[in-house]
């Protein structure tokens, strides 16, 4: 797999594991790769590995303390935050993710951490027991939501001699998801929004208005962002298809709380796709209880959703914009006419059948932008990696 690491300035964070001793080797890798590596190790990676052994093999002094006037006085850890491209923080124990996870800066590394605007990657190590442990995964979680890139662990044997969850991963895995954020896909370190599904507007406690997305469009599209090196933020409706790993969520039923779950997340997010088929009605009252088939017909009284994206449009500045638009007639005429009165930059428009569009694998689009372009019949996850590429060079031919 082709790695694009070269000239990457990486900082190495080594925290007190025994899988400290795998560390030589994702310094020795990212060196042969290209990339230039600094090492910061706490007080514990030092029981475990020499910072000799770090220095030998990075090149580098090893920066160790907090309050070192020395090394203040050549790489400061501000200046060192700065520094960084991406944090690699290669082992991560469970103390680290948790001092890390509330926000402590009470070592060296967990100051770095906090100070830089470059991507954090973690990669835990632990025993299976700890990293199983209601506490860790809380941790895990507020990391994740914080957008901190966390790898592995993964399953096996492991040197307390248990058998479980918590073997950090292997060196090799470690740089194809570090270089998987300078990927050339365009999209290293963008913040991506992406809305999808369908939302349900209640009518009464068991009956809702809706339509047939099923979510896989926009839920491929955030995958293939991430994969780009995007930092995304899912928001979804109601589907059935699994949480992508490593991609914060948000879950919203109906189309006002999509609107809020938007509204919050747009500030600083640099591509919103708009995948979501959004109701655009909902009815004006909601029963209190289950409505009876007592009367022969019955008038449902609806009134307009918010218009996310036409929103997002009107806010200064505001992000590159990519809408879809699904239709039954009039195809590129009506998308181009939503274009335009919602100001986006570009319109994934798709026909809806039987074999395409809504709730389908496959999908056929014509893009409607600066050009247009048409993207034959193929599974929505090829289909997606296709789009996010021309998203990507539209994005940036308009920076
Ligand atoms: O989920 P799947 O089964 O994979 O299906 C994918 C899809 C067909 C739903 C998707 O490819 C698609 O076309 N999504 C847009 C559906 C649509 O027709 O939307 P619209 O014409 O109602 O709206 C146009 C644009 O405005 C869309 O980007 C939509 O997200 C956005 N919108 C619409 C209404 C609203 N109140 N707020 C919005 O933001």
């Amino acid at each position: 797999m082709a790695l694009f690491l070269a000239n990457k300035r990486i900082l190495l964070g080594v925290t007190g594991s025994i899988a400290a001793y795998k560390s030589p080797e994702i310094v020795r890798r990212l060196r042969e790769s290209g990339a230039v590596v600094r090492v910061a190790m706490t007080e514990n990676a030092q029981r475990f590995i020499t910072p000799l052994t770090m220095q030998a093999v990075s090149g580098y002094p090893v920066h160790q303390e907090l309050f070192d006037l020395q090394a203040e006085a050549a790489m400061g850890h501000i200046e060192l935050a700065r520094w960084a491209d991406v944090v690699l923080v290669a082992p991560a124990t469970a103390d680290f993710m948790a001092r890390l996870a509330n926000g402590n800066a009470d070592d060296l590394l967990t100051t770095v951490c906090l100070a830089t605007k470059a991507p954090l990657m973690i990669a835990p190590a632990m025993n299976q027991g700890m990293w199983q442990h209601v506490l860790t995964q809380e941790n895990l979680q507020i990391l994740q939501r914080k957008r901190i890139q966390v790898v592995g662990p993964s399953e096996g044997s492991q040197a307390c001699g248990d058998i479980g969850p918590g073997r950090m991963i292997e060196p090799v895995e470690i740089l194809e998801k570090l270089s998987g954020l300078f990927a050339h896909g365009g999209m290293a370190g963008l913040r991506v929004l992406v809305t999808a599904g369908p939302t349900h507007e209640a009518i009464d406690p068991v009956r809702f208005i809706s339509n047939g997305s099923s979510g896989k469009m926009g839920y491929a599209l955030a995958e293939a962002a991430h994969e780009a090196g995007a930092i995304v933020t899912l928001i979804s409706g109601p589907v059935v298809i699994r949480e992508p790993e490593q991609i914060e969520c948000v879950h919203v039923i109906t189309a006002n709380e999509m609107y809020d779950a938007v509204m919050r997340k747009i500030i600083d997010c640099d591509i919103f796709l708009a995948v979501a088929a959004v109701g655009d009605y909902r009815s004006k009252t909601i029963a209190k209880q289950k409505i009876h088939k007592d009367q022969a017909a019955m008038l449902l009284e609806l009134e307009r959703n918010p218009d996310i994206v036409g929103s997002v449009g009107k806010l200064s500045p505001k992000p590159f914009i990519v809408g879809f638009a699904a239709e039954t007639e009039n195809l590129l005429e009506q998308a181009e006419a939503k274009r335009k009165r919602k100001n986006m930059d570009m319109i994934v428009a798709n026909r809806v059948d039987t074999k395409v569009g809504m709730g389908t694998d496959d999908n056929e689009v014509m893009v409607l932008g600066e050009k247009r372009v048409s993207l034959p019949l193929m599974p929505k996850q090829k289909l997606a990696r296709e789009l996010i590429m021309m998203i990507a060079s539209a994005y940036q031919a308009k920076q």
